[in-house]
């Protein structure tokens, strides 16, 4: 046993429906190709998404039964506004159904046209929530962040002198700096309380709020004291505490670490900002004492943001995630390294190297565990942030291709992780024989949700283009979508 064994037991359980590969392979194909298409009945290991797929603990599910329903004043909503302060150190708690609606209300109280956003590598719906108020969303992370095999512990940092630059050059733009830990679309690398710190003092020196996207904070803590020197002996807790007194508030989706299947938050230092978001809260969400949530889940929230900082329970849980990279590193998959928090990503460049990024490589690869194994993977690379360039219309696509293996927490035994690891490892084998795909339909915004896609019939590889643009579409033979305008105000 090379990670702790599971720090539960199982008082519950809900049955795996085996599906055929016949079956298997009329779903996806009905889907267009598209796995979130798939009904989530007909998936062997669902890890599509750490997201909203905890199981919840006893306490939780006991905290359901003493909901307060009340419109205003729950009683649920103070215990979770204490054990957000605690946590967290913020002094205005706002409740939301989601993390994407703790970003959206947030930009949407300020931001205004033409600012910029810095983040180390903004989340999918942080960078869409950005632009949809016109600013730009730009990703700052440290060079080796974006190198899938640099070694190095913090690969979610941001470079410091990056954001100097951009701060003495265009201060009057940015309204706020975000960081996201740990940063999941760079491959779930955790961020530094060094470099935490060190951007924390450049935004006070020029005067920028730095707010945290939360959401896996406390496996982002867990790695500072394994990883970072002189906080081993530190409690989890209290690094997180540190790391947010170096910020203003943070945006948090309560569906990663908060071990909730619905919620999330807004936490804020500034009683300005808090009102302007508070008012939106009301016209979009719900009254402030339950934010678009019930009181039982304000409860099953406090506690699980309670638990989700035992430190048994952090040790199995990386633990598990890095024993699934260990396994498929070993028999020579090419993976993100180090293994990230909360999934492993399969580097689908280096994986199929028959496929241009302008024939959606990763996507193929997610396809193919769908249709031969009963695992459900997501793409993280073209298909999810290739768009056309607004001023040439060229696509542009992302610096890193990925297939995101997302693991549920405290949802899959260490039995089920052997079958994914075994089942990556054969595909592996027979890699030369994915064909590349072509988009059929696509949405104007986030358009990986939604897309159709169909397999390219000539199996015959295309010359492995160097980047995106001109060169992946000459090497496509022209399967890239026309481009298009970015459709976002
Ligand atoms: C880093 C990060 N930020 C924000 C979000 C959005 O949260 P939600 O899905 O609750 O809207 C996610 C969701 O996966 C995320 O990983």
């Amino acid at each position: 046993m090379r990670f702790p064994a599971e720090p539960f037991r199982i008082k519950v359980v809900e049955p795996l429906r085996r599906v055929s590969r016949e079956e298997r392979e009329r779903l996806i194909a009905a889907a267009g190709l598209n796995i979130f298409g798939v009904p989530a009945d007909s998936i062997y290991v669902d890890l599509l998404t750490d997201s909203g797929t905890s199981a919840m603990s006893d306490r939780q599910w006991a905290g359901l039964m003493v909901g307060d329903e009340s419109y205003a004043g729950s009683r649920n909503f103070y215990a979770f506004e204490r054990t957000v302060r605690a946590i967290f150190g913020y002094r205005h708690v706002i409740p939301t159904h989601q993390g994407r609606v703790a970003e959206n209300l947030l930009f949407s109280s300020v931001l205004k046209r033409g600012d910029i956003v810095p983040n180390n590598i903004h989340f999918d719906t942080t960078r869409a929530n950005v632009e949809h108020q016109g600013a730009e969303a730009v990703d700052l992370v440290i060079d080796e962040g974006l190198d899938p095999v640099a070694d190095h512990p913090f690969k979610g940092n941001l470079d410091p002198a990056k954001l100097e630059a951009l701060l003495a050059a265009k201060r009057d733009r940015v309204p706020l700096v975000m960081l996201t830990i740990t940063n999941n679309s760079g491959g779930g690398q955790p961020v530094s309380l060094a470099n935490a710190r060190e951007v924390s003092a450049v935004c006070r020196r020029h005067g920028v709020p730095l707010v945290f996207d939360a959401c896996r904070f406390a496996e982002n803590c867990w790695f500072v004291q394994q990883r970072e020197p002189g906080q081993a002996d530190r409690a989890v807790a209290e690094i997180a505490r540190e790391l947010f007194a170096l910020g203003d508030g943070c945006t948090m989706s309560a569906k990663k670490d908060g071990l909730v299947n619905i919620g999330g938050f807004l936490a804020l230092e500034d009683a300005g900002w808090a009102e302007k978001v508070t008012n939106l809260l009301i016209l979009i969400e719900g009254f402030p004492t339950y934010g678009g949530l019930a009181g039982r889940d304000l409860e099953a929230m406090a506690q699980g943001l309670t638990e989700v900082l035992d430190e048994d329970y952090l040790a199995f849980r990386i633990g598990q995630v890095a024993e699934l990279g260990r396994r498929l590193d070993e028999a020579g998959v090419p993976i993100v390294k180090p293994v990230g928090g909360h999934a492993v990503y399969i580097d689908a460049r280096r994986m199929l190297p028959h496929l241009p990024q302008a024939l959606y490589p990763g996507q193929a690869l997610v396809v193919a565990l769908y249709r031969d194994y009963g695992i459900r993977a997501v793409e993280v690379g073209s298909l999810m942030f290739g768009h056309p360039d607004p001023v040439t219309g060229e696509m542009v696509f992302p610096k890193l291709e990925l297939v995101r293996l997302a693991v549920p927490r405290r949802v899959y035994t260490t039995e089920h992780m052997r079958y994914v690891a075994e089942s990556v490892i054969e595909l592996n084998r027979r890699r030369e024989r994915l064909r590349g795909l072509r988009i059929t339909h696509e949405a104007p915004v986030l358009r990986h949700f939604t897309a159709r896609l169909e397999e390219i019939a000539d199996a015959v590889p295309a010359p492995r283009a160097a980047a995106g643009g001109a060169a992946a579409e000459r090497a496509s033979g022209g399967a890239v979508p026309t481009p298009r305008r970015h459709p976002c105000p």
